[in-house]
């Protein structure tokens, strides 16, 4: 595990929940999609600190399952910012030498945008810095279901022994089968709940829970998450 400039251990996988863009923009008289957009310039700010910070992989979320409870008007906001984020970052994110991954129900997202996502993860493919994992379209349980989904049908179709299925077996069918194991999981705004986030993953991540609405969070914000998460001790049930 790297250490920052402290000394402190760097965490090789990050999970935020980024939560509060709706009240950024109430509190400056602003339409939600005004906080959205700011939230996006929050994005850009956290990946490339992540990246010098030489954390391993960056997990996002972006959208969960429960986010299609939404007005309208607000769900194709996001999915207009996903696309004009897409389109315009991955430029930059190629010479950031970031890869992408991307976890959740994701391929049921509007054709263009699942072309688009395609398209950017094959391009970044052969980098070797960060993984910026996005979770969209995104719920733990939905997650979960897939994955027995599989293992009840490699088990009827006798590839998998029952009695084989352990906490391996599971990890290798969850979206998050490809990423290092989850060490922090950050929400930003204050809300101290989960809201169905890679809950099998967090079972012993460190939680992290800020008051920063995510349109505000920056660099120093994400040192000091870290410095934080260096100073816990992880005990994982021994002494
Ligand atoms: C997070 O901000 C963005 C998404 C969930 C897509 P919110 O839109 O949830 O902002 P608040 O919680 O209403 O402030
Ligand atoms: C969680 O935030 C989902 C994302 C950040 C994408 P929400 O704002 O949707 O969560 P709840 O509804 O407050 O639990
Ligand atoms: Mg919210």
């Amino acid at each position: 595990m790297p250490t920052g400039g402290d000394g402190l251990a760097v965490p090789r996988h990050v999970a935020i929940i980024m939560d509060g863009n709706g009240r950024w923009a109430k509190k400056r008289l602003l339409p939600r999609v005004a906080g959205h957009r700011a939230g996006m310039e929050a994005v850009r700010r956290t990946i490339k600190a992540a990246s010098e910070l030489g954390v391993e992989a960056l997990t996002l979320y972006a959208f969960s399952s429960e986010n299609w409870r939404r007005p309208e008007t607000e769900i194709a906001d996001l999915m207009g910012l996903l696309r004009f984020y897409l389109r315009r970052e991955v430029a930059d994110l190629d010479r950031n030498d970031v890869r992408l991954e991307l976890i959740g129900d994701w391929r049921a997202l509007d054709p263009d945008i699942v072309g688009d996502l395609e398209a950017a993860r094959t391009r970044l493919a052969d980098n070797r810095g960060l993984t910026l994992v996005l979770a969209l379209n995104y719920g733990a349980q939905d997650e979960i279901l897939r994955a027995i989904r599989t293992i009840a049908a490699d088990a009827r179709d006798g590839t998998l022994d029952p009695d084989a299925i352990d906490a391996d077996a599971f990890d290798a069918r969850l979206d998050t089968a490809p990423l290092p194991p989850l060490d922090l999981v950050i929400r930003t705004s204050g809300e101290q709940r989960l809201s169905n986030f890679l809950l099998w993953q967090s079972a012993y991540a460190e939680l992290l829970f800020v008051e920063t609405l995510w349109p505000d969070f920056d660099r120093a914000a994400l040192e000091q998450a870290i410095a934080t998460f260096g100073r816990r001790e992880r005990r994982y049930g021994g002494r």
